[in-house]
């Protein structure tokens, strides 16, 4: 060993160990290392991130060298335009995040599983109105100052309703838009969607008006033929961003149609749900499932939760491969916390599995509190979980536990919590090699559709230029691992990934080829 190795060696572990003071003059003396010794600790840093250990075989290698290439080439370009592209607001840049060669890569990858999404924003906002909205029967009304919609029996009737003066078919709406020079349908997309106006809002005034979506949709849904063309869409739109698999969260919903009105019964909405996704998986086999994670409204009485408790538990007996598990939704920061209803979960712990929301919120000591209940209470993932990061002792027990963080950067954002996703403490997690999933939250809202733009967002300002597809596929095995599917379940998705993620490969290196090929044409073109 050379002098100077044993130096380095020596230099490293007292570095390790030795304040900053010490450190100054160390340095001073070891000058000649200097460089070599920073060097190393960088590597250091950088391995430990969140899939550095991946293996790649050759063939990914030659992939993953590609892709670093494009995204180095990305990040450059943000930096001489100082307009580093998901760190504005995405309602804002989606467009331009959809030209991004390393957005198309990622919109390729086999993602494996969407682990994190709600049920009733989860179709794209065109759709719906181009789609469902054209439907002969259906109708609008002001209620309580929202623009609700729902579907009668009769669309030659008009309906009275207690709450609004009268509900009138869409065509009508049209027709008067029409006359005042007005597009419906542009009044209709600010009613389902966050729009531009939110950049600039108050965190408050976004919360309120995306709250507002889901009452506007809500009965259009319910309908029972319009939930049907809704869930296919929803697994297409999944399909489509290669997503084999999902876990949504959502309630029973009483659904209704024409011949038979409303029905409370929650197995009709559990048998028409499953009707569907059988449906979709006989004409897109290389689609495995979903699984539904039950949600309560934070709000709820004790009385209530405990009868609806009663109730998961019943549908997870005769749905035991449906029905993954329970969570509560509603703004965080703005209801009752998880501690309240510590009595009523413990109790029902042996019988449900757990996938709370918590800590998405930016408070220090309060709301995120919630993250200490969900991990005493077990649960299997936390949504969103950022508020974990301010709690090392919490952390470090969620690791050796093996609970899953679920990030969703972009909603994050949108909904002002976070709004640099380069600041997000997701970075955090990443850096300490902690266990996340990527989830894409209520992509309708603002418009995405897939979960690849949260992989984007996540990709290029969460981890750094030299991470490179490493990261990607560990994104795509945890969010198999990370899945409420059961062991027989997950090893057979694992195996059909992994075959998914060879002929990615294999396509990816016939794309390098290619552009290679061109490129030297060019360049031969050049010379001549
Ligand atoms: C900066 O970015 C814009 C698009 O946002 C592009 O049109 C322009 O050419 C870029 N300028 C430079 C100097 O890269
Ligand atoms: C949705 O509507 C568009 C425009 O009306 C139409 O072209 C398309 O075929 C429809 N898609 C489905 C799945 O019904
Ligand atoms: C549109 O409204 C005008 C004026 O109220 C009416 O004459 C016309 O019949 C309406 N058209 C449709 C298609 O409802
Ligand atoms: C956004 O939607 C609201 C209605 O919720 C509307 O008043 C506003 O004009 C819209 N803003 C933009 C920029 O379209
Ligand atoms: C209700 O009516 C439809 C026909 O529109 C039928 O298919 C369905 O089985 C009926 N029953 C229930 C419980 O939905
Ligand atoms: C906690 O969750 C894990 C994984 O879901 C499970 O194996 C374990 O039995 C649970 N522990 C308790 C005390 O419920
Ligand atoms: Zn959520």
């Amino acid at each position: 060993m050379k002098n100077s190795d044993l130096l380095f060696n020596f230099f490293t572990i007292v570095l390790l160990s030795i304040t900053n003071c010490q450190f100054q003059s160390a340095a001073d003396v070891l000058d000649n290392n200097y460089l070599r010794i920073r060097n190393n600790l960088i590597e250091q840093d950088r391995n430990n991130f969140f899939g550095a250990a991946v293996q790649l075989s050759p063939n990914e290698e030659v992939v993953n060298q590609h892709l670093i290439k494009l995204k180095k080439s990305e990040l450059d370009f943000f930096k001489s335009n100082s307009s580093f592209l998901p760190g504005k607001n995405f309602l804002l840049v989606k467009n331009y995040i959809s030209q991004s060669k390393v957005f198309q890569f990622i919109q390729r990858i086999p993602k494996g599983a969407s682990l994190h999404a709600h049920l009733l924003a989860s179709v794209d906002p065109d759709y719906v109105i181009n789609n469902l909205t054209y439907l002969p029967n259906v109708y609008g009304c002001w209620i309580n100052s929202k623009f609700k919609l729902k579907i009668f029996p009769d669309p030659l009737q008009t309906y009275e309703d207690a709450k609004c003066s009268k509900w009138q078919r869409l065509s009508v709406y049209r027709n008067e838009s029409n006359q005042k020079q007005m597009d419906f349908d542009v009044f209709l997309r600010n009613q389902i969607t966050l729009n531009e106006s939110a950049v600039v809002q108050d965190r408050e005034v976004v919360w309120q008006k995306f709250k507002s979506i889901f009452e506007c949709l809500y009965d259009l849904i319910s309908y029972r033929p319009v939930f049907k063309q809704y869930v296919y869409r929803m697994l297409q739109e999944l399909y489509d961003d290669h997503i084999f698999y999902t876990e949504i969260r959502g309630t029973f919903m009483p659904l209704y149609d024409s011949n038979n009105g409303t029905s409370e019964d929650p197995k009709i909405f559990l048998d028409t749900f499953l009707g569907v996704i059988e449906e979709f998986k006989a004409t897109h086999p290389k689609f495995i499932g979903l699984k539904y994670i039950y949600n309560i409204y934070r709000g709820v009485q004790k009385e209530t939760l405990r009868s609806i408790l009663k109730q998961v538990v019943h549908y997870k007996k005769i749905y035991p491969n449906f029905i993954a598990g329970i969570d509560f939704v509603g703004q965080e920061d703005e209801s009752q916390k998880l501690v309240t209803f510590h009595h009523e979960l413990l109790e029902i712990m042996p019988k449900l599995k757990f996938y709370f929301h918590a800590g998405e919120t930016n408070q220090y000591g309060g709301t995120d509190l919630n993250l200490f209940d969900a991990i005493m209470l077990n649960s299997s993932r936390i949504g969103h979980g950022f508020g974990l990061t301010k709690h090392r002792e919490l952390m470090t027990i969620g690791k050796c536990r093996d609970i899953a963080v679920e990030l969703c950067p972009i909603s994050n954002q949108v909904l002002k919590l976070v709004d640099d996703p380069r600041n997000h403490p997701g970075v955090m997690l990443l850096s300490e090699n902690y266990p996340v999933v990527i989830g894409n939250d209520d992509p309708a809202a603002w418009g995405a559709t897939g979960v690849s733009y949260d992989w984007y967002v996540v990709f290029l300002s969460m981890t750094w230029p030299e991470h490179g597809l490493r990261v990607l596929k560990k994104l795509a095995e945890n969010s198999i691992v990370y899945s409420a599917m059961n062991t027989e379940e997950r090893d057979e998705a694992l195996k059909i990934w992994e075959r998914q993620w060879n002929d990615f490969i294999i396509d990816q290196l016939e794309r390098v080829d290619k552009e290679h090929g061109e490129k030297q044409k060019i360049n031969d073109g050049c010379a001549i």
